[in-house]
């Protein structure tokens, strides 16, 4: 008999629950505990410096959480990003991170060296057992080459393409390692709306080939068009989750993306605290000022 619990680990793939990273005095991930099930794509969105980036880095083995759990497909995941990446969750980086000077292919090459038992150092050294390795490996990175449209450009050096193809690159160099689960890092950022729209659809044929995905983006249309899920942090906090209907017309959304304070956000007595000080240094000055007069 299966229970409900066997069926909804089953469908989990990511699951992190009370990830927390400190940094000194710094909590740059508080607590948070977030799930990616098979098929769906969720949004990570919150604005600059609340925790996204630290949080892929906590996930991906970049970092070792202060505390907290990471599992994939019910295993916890050691945090060793080879090992995470052998587990099957690939991930792109927010500063892109290519071999500038290899060709497009080599780049798809090398992010198949987890899949392959020559290894990276191979790879990148051209060792003798490389070459058989890379014919086997030759024709399915073309493969990924195609599916993100840049097959006739797989001879370039990395470094001559423009822009939004190196996001692109980066891509499908995540999916060499043949991921369950794809972690994008503002994949849209520096492209044009036109360049945005191919990456969406892009993100739709990758979810339907089977891999689930989690991807952080500031491009609220892009986020909300595409996820079926989201969720929003705010100084390290998970403030709200929910489908992009209910996320976007949430006003601790706005008011965090507007920089208005609310009543029990993060960091709201801080706020509170300043607006106190300014307005009792006001006073101050009002009467010093009557006082001179
Ligand atoms: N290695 C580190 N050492 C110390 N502080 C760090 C480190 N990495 C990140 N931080 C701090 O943690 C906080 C969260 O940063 P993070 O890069 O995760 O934010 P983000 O949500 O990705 O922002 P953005 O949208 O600008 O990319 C920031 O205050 C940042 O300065
Ligand atoms: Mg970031």
């Amino acid at each position: 008999m299966t229970t409900t619990t066997e069926t909804a680990a089953r469908t989990t793939v990511l699951d992190a629950s009370g990830v927390t990273m400190r940094f000194g005095g710094l909590t740059a991930v508080r607590n948070v505990d977030l799930q990616v099930n098979a098929g769906e794509i969720v949004g990570l969105i919150g604005p600059n410096g609340a925790g996204k980036t630290t949080f892929f880095n906590c996930l991906t083995g970049l970092y070792v959480p202060t505390e907290g759990k990471v599992s994939y497909k019910g295993t916890v995941l050691p945090p060793k990003p080879h090992l995470v990446t052998k587990a099957g969750i690939a991930r792109t980086f927010q500063n892109i991170r290519l071999f500038a000077n290899m060709t497009v292919l080599e780049n798809v090459l090398v992010g198949r060296h987890t899949r392959t038992k020559e290894g990276l150092w191979s790879a990148l050294l051209r060792l003798p057992g490389y070459s058989k390795a890379e014919n086997a490996s030759r024709e399915r990175a073309m493969e990924l080459l195609e599916f993100i449209g840049l097959q006739d450009k797989a001879d370039h050096l990395a470094r001559n393409l423009p822009y939004g193809d190196q996001r692109k690159l980066e891509i499908a160099r995540a999916l060499a390692s043949d991921p369950g689960l794809l972690l994008l890092d503002e994949p849209t950022a520096g492209m044009n709306p036109q360049e945005t729209r191919v990456t969406e659809e892009l993100i739709f044929a990758i979810r339907d080939q089977g891999i689930a995905v989690l991807v952080i983006e500031h491009d609220m249309r892009f986020i909300f068009n595409l996820c079926d899920r989201v969720a929003c942090l705010v100084q390290g906090e998970k403030l709200v989750e929910g489908t992009a209907s209910e996320v976007q017309s949430d006003e601790r959304v706005i008011a965090a993306y507007l920089g208005t304070p609310f009543e029990g956000a993060p960091g709201a007595d801080e706020v509170a605290e300043v607006e106190k000080a300014e307005a009792s240094a006001a006073t101050t000055t009002s009467t010093e000022e009557e006082d001179n007069r």
